[in-house]
């Protein structure tokens, strides 16, 4: 999996491609637990192995710089036994069809154990090894949040828990709280989302009490914010305008019943997974794949009262999650992204009735993506006017509100409520 992100793919990509190889649960989230650690601490990991080779490695050897990066993630960051770290490591060489490597993957890592001391404190002294992010993210991180870029960097570093939200028209919170503890699974109530729960420790969905049976779908604190900032009542029309995989539409319908939402997402794949979350949880909605720029399209000309843009971004605020976006992601990526946002809301606004609310969220905490674009896009609109959210949760930032990552262990999030005059 390691080896498929440094060639270019997402984790999202490898997963699906690799796990399926695992034999059973534990391997599999065994593997998933090596992966996500090694490429959270990638920037750090790579500049150590640099220090430690001679030479650097052909490219057609990526299989091999994943495996001295896993290895150098468990003497360096994981609690696993020296021992066990490079005995494993090594006996990999073979799997490889690689068995030359063996002497240099063992005479690495013996390295880096006796050089130990000596390498963390040179990689103190270096931004992007010891902050763990790539230099143009964190020239970005702290020119945006010069008082919170390091809890944010930080917080990107962290092992994410595993939220819930109950789906409370089938069950209430504090009822699934008391199914959860007859599981023996610890949970706790998270704030200001009134279905959320956090769970103790992460387990696998079919562990949880009633999932088969929609009581309970996987979803962070931070977007679940979304529903309960649209002010959503029986009767309205709706549009959540990049829906996929759905995980707000179908809090959108666990909300408010009687609401008439139309699902839209670009991907007419993704658009399948919107489906099959809907019929788990018994909901409704009128599904479409179409692009949100081009309403000329797929848009029957009656005006929507709600409208949810919930925009493609840079992820910046969900790198807990996706720690291969520090990989992926580069700094040309951000104005094009913010072009698209741009152009998102200036095409869908004229869908909203007078008097309707539009909610702009990213799962980003850049200016870029987020009040720069909701300032430029007042300033051009006319008939827009910012109206929060008013909230206790987050920061202000005028227009709109941020949820910085790691606040109340939430991924980091933006709102911005948008009222049509
Ligand atoms: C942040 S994700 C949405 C997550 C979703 N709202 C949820 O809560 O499960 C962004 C989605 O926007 C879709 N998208 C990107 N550009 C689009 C466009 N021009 N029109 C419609 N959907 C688009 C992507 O396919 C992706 O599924």
């Amino acid at each position: 999996m390691v080896a498929e992100v440094l060639g270019g793919a997402s984790l999202g990509e490898a997963e699906a491609r690799w796990l399926p190889h695992c034999e059973g649960g534990r391997e599999r989230a065994f593997a998933r637990h090596l992966a996500f650690a090694t490429l959270r601490w990638q920037p750090r990991l790579e500049h150590i192995c640099a220090r430690l080779l001679r030479h650097p490695l052909r490219r057609r050897d990526r299989d091999l710089q994943a495996l001295l990066l896993i290895g150098l993630c468990q003497l360096l960051q994981l609690e696993t036994p020296p021992h066990a770290a490079v005995g494993a490591t090594v006996e990999v060489c073979r799997a490889l069809d690689k068995p030359w490597a063996r002497a240099l993957v063992n005479g690495l890592l013996r390295n880096c154990l006796r050089r130990r001391e000596e390498l963390l404190r040179e990689c103190a002294s270096d931004p992007v090894c010891h902050h763990a992010h790539p230099a143009w993210l964190l020239e970005l991180l702290q020119r945006d949040w010069p008082e919170h870029w390091q809890e944010i960097t930080a917080a990107g570093n962290r092992q994410p828990p595993m939220a819930l939200r109950v789906n409370r028209r089938r069950c209430g919170r504090e009822r699934y709280l008391r199914l959860l503890r007859e599981a023996g699974l610890e949970a706790s109530p998270l704030p200001d989302a009134p279905e959320g729960v956090l769970l103790h420790q992460p387990v696998e969905v079919s562990e949880l009490p009633g999932f088969g049976q929609g009581l309970v779908s996987v979803q962070d604190g931070a977007a679940q914010l979304a529903a309960h900032l649209l002010d959503l009542h029986p009767g309205q029309r709706v549009l959540d305008a990049c829906a996929a995989p759905g995980g707000k539409s179908a809090h959108l319908l666990e909300t408010c019943d009687g609401i008439d939402l139309l699902a839209l997402d670009l991907e007419p794949g993704r658009l399948e997974r919107v489906r099959e979350n809907l019929e788990r949880l018994g909901l409704q909605a009128g599904l479409r794949s179409g692009d949100a720029t081009e309403p000329e399209e797929w848009w029957d000309g009656r005006p929507f009262d709600r409208i949810l843009l919930d925009a493609p971004c840079s992820g910046s605020g969900v790198i807990r999650r996706h720690p291969d976006i520090k990989l992926l992601r580069q700094a040309g990526d951000i104005p094009r992204l913010a072009q698209r946002q741009a152009r998102l809301l200036e095409r869908l606004w004229p869908l909203l009735a007078p008097g309707g609310l539009l909610l702009y969220a990213t799962c980003s905490v850049l200016a870029e993506e987020n009040q720069r674009r909701v300032r430029a896009f007042l300033a051009a609109a006319g008939d827009a006017r910012s109206t929060g959210p008013e909230a206790s949760w987050g920061i202000a930032t005028n227009p709109g509100r941020q949820l910085l990552p790691g606040d109340h262990d939430r991924d980091g999030f933006f709102y911005a409520c948008l009222r049509k005059e």
